[in-house]
C-alpha cells in the first residue's frame, strides 16, 4: 500500500505519447496504481513534441490505454483518480532551452525517473539536456529501453554518454522478460530447491532448448524491425536472459550486483562463433504468406513498409554452448519468430538417458526426463518421467508432474512492466541489465551478425503458421534432440 510519508515521485517519460507509453507503461502504472504501489504524491509527466495541455494528454491516455488493460481491473473511478496524476511538458527532446519547462513542472525534492521510449539516438542529447537544467541529483534514475545500440561499438556510445550524467546504479536498462513471473520464478526453482541443483549440469543435462514464438508479425512496426530483425530485437536481449538465468552459478545472495555477476559470466562464457559455426550452426528464416490460427497472414515482404527485397529475419534458430566446468558440451538451442504456429515462450531442459538399462527387450527409452517450463501463455513447470502402463508386462510411457502455476499459487500476477516499474520506483536494480552485461551480449552476437552478412546469408522461406524453416528441425536432429512441439 502507498504511505503518504513516500517521498514525492515524478515519473516521467520521454516518449509519452508513443506506442510503448499507451500500450505498456502507462497500462502498467495505472495497475501499480490501484494496487497502492505508487506513492499518493506520484506524477506522471508525459513528454512530447506536440502542442498539448495536461487535460489533452489525458484524453488520449483515455482514448487509448484502457483496451491494454486487464477489463476486470478497469474500475472508472481508480481510473479517473489515475488520470488525475498525469501531467504533460511539450519539448523537443533536442532542444536543451525546453528543459526549463520540464523543471518548472516537476515536484521540488521529488525522486525523478526519466523513462526513455524514444529512438535510442535520442539518448544522449536527452541526458546532457536533463543535466544542464540540473534536473539530475544523486536520487535521480533513469530508464533505457531497448534496443541498446545496433551493435557492440553503438551500444559503447550509448553507455558512455549515459555514464556521463548518470552513475551505474542509477542505470535501469529493462529487459522486460526480467520481469515475467516464470523468469523470476526459474530462480526459485533453481536454488529455492535442493533436487535441481546437483543434476544442473553436464552430463546430467543433456541439452537445453529455449524458445520465444509469436504468432504476431510486424505490425506496424515494420520502419523499425526491419533495421532490426529478430537477432537483435528478441536474440541479443530476451533470450540470452533467460539463457543467463537457467546457466548461472548461484549467486551468493540476490544484491543486483551479485546475481549480475553471475550472469556476466555466463554470457562471457558463451562460444564465439566463427564462420564455419554460423554456417552449420545458425538458421535465419522470413515468413511468407501462410495462415495463422486460421487467419491468413501476408508475407514479411507485403507488411506495409518492408521493402520488397528485405533480407531482414523473422526468425532465428541458433546452437551455442558456454565453456565451462559446469556446461562443457552441452547444446543450448535457442529459437524465435513471428508469425509462427503458436504464441509460446519456454525453456525445456532434456536429462540424459538412464546409463543403463534393466528393461532389456523394450526398444531404448525414445523419452528423457525433461523439465518444461512455461512462460506464456500460461505459467507452468511440467516434469516429464517415465512410468509403468498398467497391464502385464513393463511398459512404459511418458508421463507429467504438473505444477500448473496460476492454480496452485493464487495470486495477483502483475505484468512485467508493472513489476520493473515499480522496482524502478523503488531503487531495486536486481532485475535490470548492467552495462557489461549488456556489451557481453553484444560481443556474442556481433560476430554472428558480421557472419551471415559475410556469407551472404538469405533467410530461408517458411510459412506463416508454421514453427519455422526445416533447417530448424535438423540442426536440432543433428544432436539426436527435436524440437519440443515434434517430440
Ligand atoms: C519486444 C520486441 O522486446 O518483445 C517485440 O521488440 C516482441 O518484437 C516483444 O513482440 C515480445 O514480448 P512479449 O512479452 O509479448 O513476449
Amino acid at each position: 500500500m502507498s504511505n503518504p510519508q513516500d517521498p514525492a515521485l515524478d515519473i516521467v517519460i520521454f516518449g509519452g505519447a508513443g506506442d510503448l507509453s499507451w500500450r505498456k507503461l502507462l497500462p502498467a502504472l495505472y495497475m501499480a496504481h490501484a494496487h497502492g504501489r505508487l506513492p499518493a504524491a506520484c506524477r506522471i509527466i508525459g513528454i512530447g513534441r506536440q502542442a498539448w495541455s495536461r487535460d489533452d494528454y489525458a484524453r488520449f491516455i483515455n482514448e487509448s490505454s484502457p483496451p491494454h488493460i486487464e477489463a476486470s481491473a478497469l474500475n472508472p473511478a481508480t481510473w479517473q483518480a489515475f488520470l488525475a496524476h498525469l501531467d504533460y511538458v511539450q519539448l523537443d527532446a533536442t532542444q536543451a532551452a525546453d528543459y526549463e519547462r520540464l523543471q518548472a513542472t516537476c515536484t521540488p525534492g521529488s525522486v525523478k525517473v526519466f523513462y526513455l521510449a524514444t529512438a535510442p539516438s535520442l539518448f544522449t542529447q536527452i541526458c546532457a539536456n536533463l543535466d544542464a537544467a540540473s534536473l539530475i541529483d544523486p536520487q535521480a534514475r533513469v530508464v533505457l529501453e531497448k534496443p541498446l545500440g545496433h551493435d557492440l561499438p553503438s551500444a559503447q556510445v550509448i553507455n558512455e554518454a549515459v555514464a556521463r550524467h548518470f552513475k551505474e546504479h542509477q542505470i535501469y536498462r529493462i529487459d522486460h522478460y526480467l520481469g515475467k513471473e516464470t523468469v523470476q520464478n526459474l530462480m526459485v526453482l533453481r536454488f529455492g530447491n535442493a533436487i535441481f541443483e546437483p543434476l544442473w549440469r553436464a552430463p546430467y543435462i543433456q541439452s537445453v532448448q529455449i524458445t520465444v514464438a509469436e504468432t504476431v508479425g510486424v505490425g506496424s512496426r515494420a520502419g523499425f524491425y526491419d533495421q532490426t530483425g529478430a537477432m537483435r530485437d528478441m536474440v541479443q536481449n530476451h533470450l540470452l536472459q533467460l539463457l543467463c538465468i537457467v546457466a548461472m552459478e548461484p549467486p551468493i545472495s540476490l544484491d543486483p550486483d551479485d546475481v549480475r555477476d553471475e550472469k556476466l559470466k555466463v554470457l562471457r562464457s558463451l562460444q564465439r562463433m566463427t564462420l564455419a559455426d554460423i554456417r552449420q550452426n545458425t538458421v535465419r528464416g522470413q515468413y511468407i504468406a501462410g495462415a495463422v490460427q486460421g487467419e491468413s497472414a501476408p508475407a514479411y515482404l507485403a507488411e506495409d513498409n518492408v521493402p520488397a527485397d528485405s533480407g531482414t529475419e523473422t526468425f532465428v534458430a541458433l546452437r551455442t554452448q558456454i565453456n565451462n566446468a559446469r556446461w562443457a558440451g552441452v547444446p543450448f538451442f535457442l529459437r524465435t519468430g513471428k508469425r509462427m504456429q503458436a504464441r509460446r515462450s519456454q525453456i525445456v531442459i532434456d536429462f540424459a538417458q538412464p546409463p543403463f538399462s534393466i528393461f532389456a527387450d523394450q526398444q531404448q527409452i525414445q523419452h528423457p526426463n525433461r523439465l518444461i517450463i512455461t512462460l506464456q501463455p500460461e505459467e507452468s513447470i511440467q516434469l516429464q518421467m517415465m512410468a509403468k502402463q498398467p497391464g502385464s508386462g513393463m511398459n512404459m510411457k511418458p508421463v507429467h508432474l504438473n505444477l500448473d502455476l496460476e492454480s496452485a499459487l493464487a495470486g495477483r500476477r502483475a505484468e512485467a512492466y508493472e513489476r520493473l516499474l515499480v522496482d524502478v520506483t523503488k531503487g531495486r536494480l536486481t532485475h535490470f541489465m548492467r552495462r557489461d552485461e549488456l556489451e557481453a551480449a553484444w560481443k556474442w552476437a556481433d560476430p554472428i551478425l558480421e557472419g551471415w552478412k559475410q556469407l551472404g546469408d538469405k533467410p530461408r522461406p517458411y510459412t506463416a503458421g508454421t514453427w519455422g524453416p526445416a533447417a530448424s528441425s535438423a540442426l536440432m536432429a543433428r544432436e539426436g534432440c527435436t524440437w519440443f512441439e515434434e517430440s
